[in-house]
């Protein structure tokens, strides 16, 4: 054939693949989730192979293990015993508890890793509901917001690095950007979850917290998260939330769950100037474990594809279950 262009000749060799490779990945990519409670000893996830509930000791080796692997920020989320979970959430904003616990430990022990927090009630209320659940059933915007604005002042107090409002309340990013502002934390950044969609990739991750809406005695408690997470079905809805962000002074747009929501990486991409982050979520971990498990898919080529991918549509920043897997995989060349 008498070819003008043959796009494989630049397919050729290992060289000249890597020479024309748009995107790369590497351990400074990663946000690596954790999970901690009180127990003493660390506790497996069933729906989460690797993943553990750490006791706070657990957690700082773990946390020394991922920064010498080269990852540099981690996202901490609580395990809350059933006895301090209310219809309020107070225990979200206790100085005491165990997030602001285990952020002062680990800084006294890795000063130098970033620490991302979580807010939202969720793991704090008896209603399993990431806001304030009234008699009627309504999930309460505004009631909830004050509560997250303390929730986040007691993390930046503990010494977060990076505040994550998962919550999907409006205006809360202003809110709390107002609040950190308030008690003198106008250096520590909002990583905000911009369009987190109500999803059923959650559900090993609300095993791993017991965190699950609760349909409990006395009031009619909504079975899922759909007034406040958003329609998988809204693509646009994702410009609208991040415009608000944006103005609200979010640092770094989320997007959230990440695999099935690539286009939404993209597009946001394509409409702001911050750095953008996806979550690979407990669901895509637990599909990609369950089928290495029984041998049908290689783990590490489909993980590094994964991940690669990712940035790929746009992201700057991948929160990620595989997190240290990935990083010794990508440091073994
Ligand atoms: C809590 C929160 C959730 C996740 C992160 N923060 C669960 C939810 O919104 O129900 C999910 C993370 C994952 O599945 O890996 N607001």
């Amino acid at each position: 054939m008498e070819l003008t262009y043959r796009p494989r000749r630049l397919r050729r060799t290992p060289a000249l693949r890597a020479m024309v490779r748009e995107h790369h990945l590497s351990a400074t990519d990663f946000i690596y989730p954790l999970f901690v409670h009180e127990g003493a000893t660390n506790e497996p996830i069933g729906a989460m192979p690797g993943a553990m509930r750490w006791s706070l000791e657990g957690l700082v080796q773990e946390v020394g293990r991922a920064w010498d692997l080269g990852i540099r920020c981690v996202v901490l989320f609580p395990k809350v015993a059933d006895g301090l979970k209310t219809e309020d959430g107070a225990e979200s904003f206790n100085e005491g508890g165990l997030i602001p616990r285990a952020i002062r430990r680990l800084k006294e022990m890795h000063p130098e890793m970033a620490i991302m927090t979580d807010v939202a009630l969720d793991p704090y209320s008896c209603d399993g509901h990431d806001g304030i659940v009234s008699e009627e059933g309504e999930v309460l915007n505004d009631e909830t917001v004050s509560i997250l604005c303390r929730q986040a002042v007691a993390q930046a107090r503990a010494g977060a690095d990076l505040i994550g409002p998962s919550d999907m309340m409006d205006g809360r990013v202003g809110a709390i950007r107002e609040a950190l502002d308030e008690e003198g934390f106008e250096h520590i950044g909002i990583i905000s979850y911009t369009a987190k969609y109500s999803s059923a990739y959650y559900g090993p991750f609300r095993e791993a917290l017991d965190s699950a809406p609760r349909v409990g005695a006395g009031k009619p408690v909504p079975n899922d998260k759909s007034t406040y997470q958003m329609d998988p079905a809204n693509g646009r809805e994702s410009l609208t939330e991040a415009l608000l962000d944006e103005q609200e002074g979010a640092d770094i747009l989320m997007v959230k769950p990440g695999l099935a929501y690539l286009d939404i990486i993209y597009r946001l991409r394509g409409e702001t100037e911050l750095p953008i982050a996806a979550y690979n979520v407990s669901g895509e971990y637990a599909m990609v474990k369950a089928a290495a498990e029984k041998g049908w898919i290689d783990e590490r080529a489909v993980v590094l594809e994964t991940l690669l991918c990712f940035k790929r549509a746009g992201a700057n920043l991948i929160l990620t279950y595989h997190a240290c897997d990935a990083a010794q995989w990508l440091s073994k060349g």
